[in-house]
Order: C-alpha cells, then structure tokens, then sequence
C-alpha cells in the first residue's frame, strides 16, 4: 500500500514510494523527459516523468498537463540537494483530475487590478502562498502568547450601538428599522468584560469607512483587541512589546522557507531586542521637524511622518503622550499635564509606521462625561459603557494590533492587500 503523502513532510519517505495529491505549478519538458513543480498547499517539490519508466497513459498525461491542473501522482522519494525544494519525486505514475483551462494569471507581471480582480485565483501563487502562511504564523503566536499571559478570549459583537473609535468611518446599517454600526474596535465591549474575567482579547474583523487609499488602509480588517484590569501605562507597553517580540521569534522559528521566498532579510528582524524605542510625542515632533516634516505640536502624525520616522529605527518605537484632543474619549490624561494623554502608538521599523495602537483607560465616571460631550458624541449611546464606572471601576489599560500591518512588515510586503485573503479596500470588494 503507498501512502498518501503532504509534500511537507515528503522528507519522511526517501526511497520510498508515495502518493501526493496537488496542482501543477510549473512544467517544463524536452521529448523524452517532464519536469512538473507540483504543489499541494502544504509545500512545492519537482517531479521527473521519464518515458519508458511510466506507462503510456502516464506519460501522455504528463505531455498534456497544463498549468493549476489538478493531479494525483505516485513516485519515489529521493533527495537531491539541486532539486529547488530539496527532494524530487521520481514519478511512477501520473493522473489528471481536472485539466485546467489556459490560466490567466502567468509568469509575466501583472497591474495590482488584474491580480485583485482575480484574487481567488491569485493567492496560489508562491508569493500569497508565503504571505498567508506568515499571516497564519503571526495569528497562531498571538494567541499562544496571550493565552500564555492569561488573558482570555471573549468575542466582540460586530454589530454596535455606537463609536468606539469617532464617527467619520463609521458604517452605517439598518437593524430593523434603527441605525446600527459595524464595528471599528471590540475595546468598548472588552472593558464591559474585564469585569469579569480581569484579563481579556478578542480577534475578529473590524470595519472602518477610510476614506482614504493608502498601502496601510484597508477597509476590513482583522484586529486583536486585548484589555487587562490594574494594569497601567507602563504594564501595558511591556505587554506590547513582549508579544511583539515572540511574534517575531515565532515567525523566524516557523516561516524560514517562507521568508526564504519573500526574499524578507531576516537579519533586520532577528536583530530587534528587547525593550523597544519610547519617544513622547513631544520629542517626536522635535525628531521629525530634524528629519525634514514641517508637522507642529497639536496635529496627529500623517501616514509621511510616520513613515520618515520609522525610515530612522532598525526596530519598533512607541510614541506615547500624544496630546488628548487627537485622540478618542475614553484615553486616560496624563496626571502630570492633562493636555496628553497616557496613549502610545507602536509604529514598526522599516517605514511601517502604526502597527498598534493602545494605552491606559479613564476610569472615572464624571471624565468621561466631559471627555464624550466633548466631541459631540451622545452620551446616552454610552450608559452602559459608563455603568463599567459605576460599578467597582478599575485602572486599566489595553491596545489593539492590526494584523494586516502586523505582516505587511514582517513580509516587509509593500501594500497591505496582499495580507488579508480578500482585500476589501476603497471601491473594491470583489471577488
Ligand atoms: O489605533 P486604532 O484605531 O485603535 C483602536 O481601535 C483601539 N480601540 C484599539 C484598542 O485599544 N483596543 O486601531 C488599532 C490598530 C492600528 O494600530 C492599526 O494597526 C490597525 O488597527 N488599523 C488598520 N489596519 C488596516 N486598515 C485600517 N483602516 C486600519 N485602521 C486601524
Ligand atoms: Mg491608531
């Protein structure tokens, strides 16, 4: 009996024969010799179909193949360190199970709307192949290290009564004859569940209507929003930095063949220690007036600063102390100047910028208030929220990590389309 193999683990099996089950990825011939790249989601190897050593069917079937055609195929196992993968498969037999039609997306290079177009198609690549196995390392070590950490998963509802993160990208739905909002952040609903479990994240999709088309925008992305009770300032951006930083070791343990294909320079990541930069935002405007940006004390930083900021850092940086007003109502004051706020920023090297925004929360009732009032926002969209005050009120703090820019810069990718599966971004959401 052949087994029925993953290319993954095909290294258990030199000399032996197996079946492996996958689409065609390459082919090249010359009369008497195949060469199909066979990949199975798992991982690519080379196979060789010589004439004579399988049946004519086999053989017809390998000068017929095209590419992205689905196959099942039996050989033997050999290493062979020149083999682009490592192990070649010495074929025995070659079935067809579907022949594809001539596919669009070729070697040659495509514009970013005709792959997007055909997304559904286009994450077979190598290239998207690499980015979502990153992307599925970086969810993976999150968990692992907030689960570590004690924090407990609790899930955020989509649908919501009101902002969490100001009212300008907001979506709007009908529920039933009243308005509702998708939802931009969980933090609101975390903070309601400190309550009880004290340390807790959630995962999921959040929405935003950016207006906006840059490499870091997307209008659906995937958040982790995480919130711990008697934790301060401080606490929280050690948190921060430690998950970051086993992230990056995970990615770098797990994903060497993928980073190998990204052709990412891993030196830049394995070189990032502990702790990372902390800059106010004070002495962050300084740098950046140094640094050629004409930005001044009182405005939020713009894509172009973060990005000339982060051209500077080999690794990530905190801007803390931002001034209040730029930031949303539920931010802390700083108790030694109330025009900042305990808030910080991780923006990533590399010219990332933001990968993570966070800090310490107000935990008095009447601030709030103001804080709301403040930016016309309708206090009563918040009694419950404000209730958390009311009924044994904590210091606590949190943050919430995008994780399409979480792996734009680990695959240093130049544009966070190619991080989600299904980009959904300013006039597109097909496929
Ligand atoms: O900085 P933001 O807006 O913070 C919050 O939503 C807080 N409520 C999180 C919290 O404290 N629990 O968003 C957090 C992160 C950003 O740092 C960025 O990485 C990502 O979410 N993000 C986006 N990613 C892609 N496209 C967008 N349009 C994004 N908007 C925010
Ligand atoms: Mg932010």
């Amino acid at each position: 009996m052949k087994p029925s193999v993953l290319i993954k683990e095909i290294n258990e099996f030199i000399g032996k024969e197996v079946i492996i089950k996958g689409w065609v990825y390459n082919k090249r011939s010359s009369g008497k010799i195949h060469f199909l790249q066979i990949r199975d989601g798992s991982g690519f190897i080379q196979a060789i179909i010589l004439k004579g050593e399988v049946s004519s069917e086999s053989f017809a079937a390998a000068e017929k193949v095209t590419l992205e055609s689905s196959v099942e195929m039996a050989g033997i196992v050999r290493e062979d360190k020149r083999a682009p993968d490592g192990y070649e498969l010495t074929a025995k037999e070659l079935t067809i199970i579907q022949l594809a039609e001539e596919f669009p997306i070729g070697k040659k290079e495509h514009g970013p709307d005709f792959l997007l177009n055909n997304r559904h198609l286009w994450l077979r690549s190598k290239r998207q192949w690499a980015i979502l196995r990153v992307r599925n390392e970086i969810i993976r070590s999150l968990n692992e290290y907030l689960q570590k950490e004690g924090f407990v998963r609790v899930d955020t509802p989509i649908i919501t009564p009101s902002a969490c993160e100001g009212t300008t990208t907001l979506f709007e739905i009908d529920y039933f004859g009243e308005k509702a909002y998708l939802s931009q952040s969980g933090q609101l609903y975390l903070e309601a569940a400190i309550g009880s479990l004290g340390r807790v994240y959630d995962f999921g999709p959040a929405l935003r209507a950016e207006k906006s088309k840059t490499r870091r925008h997307l209008i659906e992305f995937w958040m982790m929003d995480a919130e711990a009770a008697f934790v301060d300032f401080i606490g929280i951006l050690k948190v921060q930095e430690e998950m970051v930083y086993h992230i990056i070791q995970s990615v770098l343990k797990n994903c060497q063949k993928e980073l190998e294909i990204l052709e990412r320079d891993t030196q830049v990541l394995s070189s990032i220690k502990l702790p990372f930069v902390r800059l106010t935002y004070k002495e962050t405007i300084k740098l950046l007036n140094s640094l050629g940006s004409d930005i001044k004390i009182g405005s939020d930083f713009g894509n172009d600063d973060e990005t000339i900021l982060m051209n500077h850092y080999k690794k990530p940086v905190f801007v803390t102390h931002y001034p209040a007003e730029v930031k949303a109502f539920y931010a802390k004051k700083d108790p030694n100047d109330g025009d900042f706020a305990l808030v910080a920023d991780l923006l990533a090297p590399e010219g990332y910028g933001e990968v993570i925004g966070g800090g310490e929360r107000e935990s008095d009732y009447d601030t709030l208030i103001r804080e709301i009032q403040k930016r016309n926002l309708n206090v009563k969209d918040y009694d419950w929220y404000l209730d958390l005050r009311k009924y044994g009120s904590v210091p606590h703090s949190g943050f919430g990590i995008g994780l399409e820019r979480m792996v734009a810069w680990i695959c240093k990718s130049p544009h966070v389309r190619e991080t989600i599966p299904f980009p959904r971004l300013l006039g597109r959401f097909r496929p």
